[in-house]
């Protein structure tokens, strides 16, 4: 297996300025409210405005977020969500962190996402929710989406881990479904290192993720200022967010447009280059559909060639991957689900393949990866 850290074009690179530094140390240097401070409020206010929601709550991580969200719509042991199998594994496992089942639906082409016809396909009597997720910074077709679960009497919950910033038909993600999360680790556009948030527009869910992200707590004010005694009305969990944690985030969320249109342009390059190979098809959004490149992922024709075009870059020392084995052909899942088809999902797990898309990728980068690329079709 190969570990490399020195890629000559590693897969996604973290752009940070000065503001980032400036505000995690003057919290540092203020020495008080490191947890529960006021950063964790006001980026939760910006990332609302931002994307149109009534509400947000940050979390520690997007994981958590699902599972808080899944737990504050009493998902429990009788219930059946609908997953797609071609996402980060999270999706699935925050299902069985409940003690429900992840139904996996199957997948279509244009982004990836789920496909309406296979989620109709598998509702049943015991279907509670649908699970979408929006993929490597597109929305999925989450209108048609949203319409079945309206029609069916179902609770929309949205992953949009990977695309906060995108929109579909001018709305933005996070603004659509009952709710949405939002994942802020390392490889995300916007991200805190590790973080994450949910929206919603329903006042009930935010105040009971609320509490289970604080313990059961009501918290009027500050906990750790606050002398008199608390009060917890619930189970609950320590699935905050740090302070410091929040100030990266008010800073990163500030330079998210500008970080959008940097990724865009970069896509846009690697798309008029890439384009050019008949072997290759480039991520094309539908109209309608803003793609904000979290993942830069393109098609090759079969297994085989994708397989050896990983190889080859590997060998130029640039780093490419591939998102995603579908999940219920994990180790783990194959012994909860036997009688999985999904064509789809697993054509497509077959030909992708993430390369490298960063905001300030300088143009001999570019460069490198599309003439490398080009070289190895030349090759064949
Ligand atoms: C689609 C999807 N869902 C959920 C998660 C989980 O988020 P986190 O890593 O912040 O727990 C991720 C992040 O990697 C993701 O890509």
């Amino acid at each position: 297996m190969i570990n490399m850290t020195n890629w000559k074009i590693p897969l996604y690179k973290i752009y940070t300025d000065d503001e980032d530094v400036n505000l995690i140390t003057k919290i540092i240097k203020r020495g008080s409210s490191w947890a529960l401070g006021p950063e964790i409020e006001e980026l939760e206010n910006s990332i609302k405005n931002y994307v149109n929601a009534d509400y947000c709550l940050t979390l520690n991580s997007g994981t958590s977020a699902l599972h808080a969200t899944l737990l504050a719509y009493g998902i429990h042991h009788d219930d059946e969500i609908i997953v797609p199998s071609f996402s980060f594994i999270a999706t699935a496992n925050s299902v069985l962190f409940v003690n429900a089942k992840p139904k996996f639906a199957d997948i279509e082409e244009d982004t990836f996402g789920l496909d309406p016809q296979s989620i109709l396909d598998n509702i049943n009597s015991k279907t509670k929710s649908i699970m979408p997720m929006d993929y490597g910074g597109q929305g999925c077709k989450i209108f048609d989406i949203k319409k079945i679960a309206e029609d069916k009497n179902l609770i929309l919950i949205e992953d949009g881990a990977e695309s906060l910033g995108s929109s579909v038909n001018g709305k933005k993600i996070g603004s659509i479904s009952d709710t949405t999360i939002f994942s802020f680790c390392g490889n995300k556009v916007l991200t805190t290192g590790e973080g994450g948030a949910i929206t919603t527009n329903s006042q009930e869910i935010y105040e009971k993720i609320k509490l289970i992200r604080s313990h059961g707590r009501i918290d009027t004010s500050n906990y750790f200022n606050n002398p008199s005694l608390s009060q917890y009305v619930g189970l609950g969990y320590n699935w905050r967010m740090s302070t410091l944690t929040a100030a990266l985030g008010i800073s990163q969320l500030q330079k998210l447009d500008k970080i959008i249109k940097m990724r865009k342009e970069n896509a846009q390059y690697l798309s008029n280059s890439l384009s050019k190979i008949s072997q290759i098809r480039v991520p094309n959004p539908s109209a309608g559909y803003e793609h904000i490149y979290q993942m830069y992922t393109i098609r090759l024709e079969n297994e085989k060639i994708r397989d050896d075009l990983h190889d080859f870059l590997t060998k130029k020392e640039i780093f490419s991957k591939v998102y995603f084995h579908p999940i219920h052909k994990t180790q783990f899942y194959t012994k909860f689900n036997t009688d999985n088809k999904l064509p789809v999902t697993e054509m497509i797990a077959s030909q992708v393949l993430t390369i490298p898309l960063y905001p300030n990728m300088v143009k001999e980068e570019k460069e490198y990866l599309t003439n490398s690329i080009m070289e190895f079709f030349e090759s064949r």
